[in-house]
């Protein structure tokens, strides 16, 4: 499709994350080499940091299929029995978000991982006996927001594990000149920069706010993106100059007004922001931890001298 086109397809193409990249381009020569299925990859950090493309990648490069599906959409062991069964040698299934795999499918994971089987148990009660299904060897890799939540036994069972950062101001604007070029349209080099640093070290959010500045350059401009007119559409869009967005400002300004700056726990501030817990957790306060705005204590979340600072509040004693 157009959108995947997008994504860069092959490891060369990739922009940034060096570490987990060139200790994959390794592996998967390896594992070429042998002839046999990578070994299980386990890709963790925050959303938007190239988890999925990783994992399209990973399959370009072995040269075989990728299949994908998420944790909470596995709900019966005959769920995984099926896209199991259904792989050719060699194959990558996708489990995104795979901390939300029920317990008890993760369990007929393990064998399916570790010996490349399946143990079903089929009918019920006395008569019920477990029948050992062969898979074809695959390469499971998994992705996840938050590392501490996959349990132990599974985490083991991967053979890499990859921890995506975010990307810095040099890379992203790398990846803005990328996209601006998958997407035909000129693009001055500081409005890349600017782009960049609003972007809160994120490649899904530099080529959202490309697209929506490529709407400005198309309608008010004369298409092209010039500096001055991404900066003038960056300001519309009210991401202010460090990227940080409507709820940021809401979640800091919040912890401000009706705490003091804190210490305050996650449920409270979820509570007085009208946001899920989880979606501050995984999306909202990596960043600014981060950037150095926010700091985790024993007693709950607090806003920083520099989170202040940046927001123009001044600090009550
Ligand atoms: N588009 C999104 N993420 C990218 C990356 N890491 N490298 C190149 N293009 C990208």
């Amino acid at each position: 499709s157009f959108e995947q086109s997008l994504r860069p397809l092959r490891l060369k193409e990739y922009i940034g994350q060096d570490k987990v990249k060139d200790n994959l381009e390794v592996f998967i020569e390896a594992a070429k080499f042998r002839e046999e299925a990578l070994d299980h990859v386990l890709l963790y950090g925050p959303p938007g940091l190239g988890k999925t493309t990783l994992a399209t990648i990973i399959a370009n490069e072995m040269g075989v299929n990728i299949r994908t599906t998420a944790g909470p959409a596995i709900e019966r062991p005959g769920d995984l029995a099926a896209i199991l069964t259904a792989l050719e040698p060699g194959d990558v299934l996708f489990i995104d978000e795979i901390h939300r795999l029920p317990r008890s499918i993760e369990e007929v994971l393990y064998p399916a991982m570790e010996d490349y089987c399946l143990d079903i148990v089929i009918g019920k009660g006395p008569s019920a006996r477990s029948v050992r299904l062969d898979l074809p060897p695959f390469t499971l890799v998994g992705a996840t927001t938050r590392a501490g939540s996959v349990s132990a036994p599974l985490r083991d069972r991967f053979g890499v594990l990859s921890r995506l950062e975010y990307y810095n101001e040099n890379q992203l604007t790398n990846i803005v000149v990328r996209t601006a070029q998958v997407l035909n349209v000129d693009i001055e080099d500081g409005a890349a920069l600017e782009i960049a640093r609003r972007s809160r070290g994120t490649p899904r959010i530099a080529n959202r706010l490309l697209r929506r500045v490529r709407d400005f350059a198309q309608v008010k401009g004369n298409g092209s993106i010039t500096d001055k007119l991404a900066h003038d559409s960056l300001e519309l869009l009210q991401v202010d100059r460090l990227g940080l967005d409507h709820i940021d400002h809401k979640l800091l300004i919040g912890m401000i007004h009706k705490f003091r700056g804190g210490p305050v726990g996650l449920e409270t501030i979820a509570a007085t922001i009208g946001e899920e817990a989880h979606t501050i957790e995984d999306v909202y306060e990596p960043y600014l931890l981060q950037i150095g705005f926010l700091q985790r204590t024993p007693r709950g979340r607090i806003v920083t001298d520099l989170g202040y600072e940046h927001l123009n509040i001044e600090k009550e004693m």
